[in-house]
């Protein structure tokens, strides 16, 4: 089936700024970072999915990463960007994410929870565009881009999604703190992809609080098929990552070992284990403004802290 699901983005975000204020900039940019779940407002939604739709609703920013003034670099930096080794990856995951998510959010009866679906989808779209306003605005060049495919098991589509996420934000949390932190890059193109790094941290939020819900309202009988359904998404991604599966899906990228390569490419030298302690802290820090009662992307962390004495042992003993 080609690729097009085209429904409709719930929320256009404002093609300018005009009118708005600092305030209201700041403001929008403060409720996407904290927020709090007041019970009783959805009577007739079960208070757990309306605590996860009400996440993604409530903290939805209408300007930001939308409106982008594109700070203009000097030849060094552009040349900087211009080597990162992201910029197909990073295009095609985005429309593939938004794909697999409109099209589980298809599956969904409950509303209130398609609509947050839908508007996950439409801040993968929103990434998209933002990328690609980025390459146009600096001369990337790009690949083209695959035929998108809708997947035949939206559940499994979103699944992959979710815990792709749920592995690659927490090491983008850490890589961005090292690109502010090394003055690579000018502070206002950091700046610019800030919001999209947050509009991250929500989503894995999201999944992994709907997940929890999720698995609690599957059938006795189901419960075991998608309990062996997530240890074959965690496989594929695993085999994806070490570069074993490259034609799983087709125009998926495998990036293996992109996060220590992206720490030199961001400017820093950074052993792994130094690495990893900042990404579990920005991880920790990023999360930290969100209603306590969610629980928090505990798996890739989980076993970061397990591998973390190992890595700085290594560490010590390269020194
Ligand atoms: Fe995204
Ligand atoms: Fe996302």
């Amino acid at each position: 089936m080609p690729s097009s699901v085209e429904t409709a983005p719930p929320r256009p975000a404002p093609a300018s700024l005009a009118g708005v204020t600092a305030a209201e900039l700041e403001a929008a940019d403060r409720a996407a970072r904290h927020w709090s779940f007041t019970p009783g407002t959805d009577p007739t939604a079960d208070p757990q999915v309306a605590m996860v739709a009400r996440l993604m609703l409530e903290t939805f920013n209408p300007y930001k990463p939308a409106v982008i003034d594109w700070p203009v670099l000097d030849e060094a930096a552009r040349a900087r960007l211009i080597a990162l080794p992201i910029w197909d990856i990073a295009v095609q995951t985005e429309g593939r994410a938004r794909l697999r998510i409109l099209s589980f959010a298809r599956t969904i009866q409950d509303k209130l929870l398609r609509e947050a679906f839908e508007l996950m989808a439409f801040e993968e779209g929103r990434h998209k565009e933002v990328l690609s306003h980025l390459v146009q605005a600096y001369g990337i060049q790009l690949e083209p881009e695959p035929l998108y495919v809708e997947p035949k098991d939206p559940e499994w589509g979103f699944l992959v999604t979710g815990f792709s996420e749920c592995i690659d934000s927490f090491f983008a949390f850490g890589l961005f703190a090292l690109a502010r932190r090394s003055g690579f890059f000018p502070p206002e193109l950091v700046e610019t992809f800030e919001p999209v790094i947050q509009e991250e941290g929500r989503h894995i939020l999201f999944f992994v609080n709907w997940l929890a819900w999720y698995k609690r309202r599957q059938p006795l009988w189901r419960r075991p098929w998608l309990f062996l359904k997530i240890l074959g998404v965690w496989s594929y991604l695993i085999r994806e990552r070490i570069g074993l599966a490259k034609d799983v899906s087709a125009g998926e990228k495998e990036n293996a070992n992109f996060t220590v390569e992206g720490a030199s490419a961001v400017g820093e030298d950074i052993d792994t284990a130094a690495l990893m302690a900042l990404c579990l802290s920005e991880n920790d820090r990023r999360l930290s403004g969100y209603d306590p009662r969610l629980r928090p992307p505990s798996t890739v962390p989980f076993l970061v802290r397990l591998a973390l004495p190992i890595l700085r042992w290594q560490a010590r003993r390269s020194r």
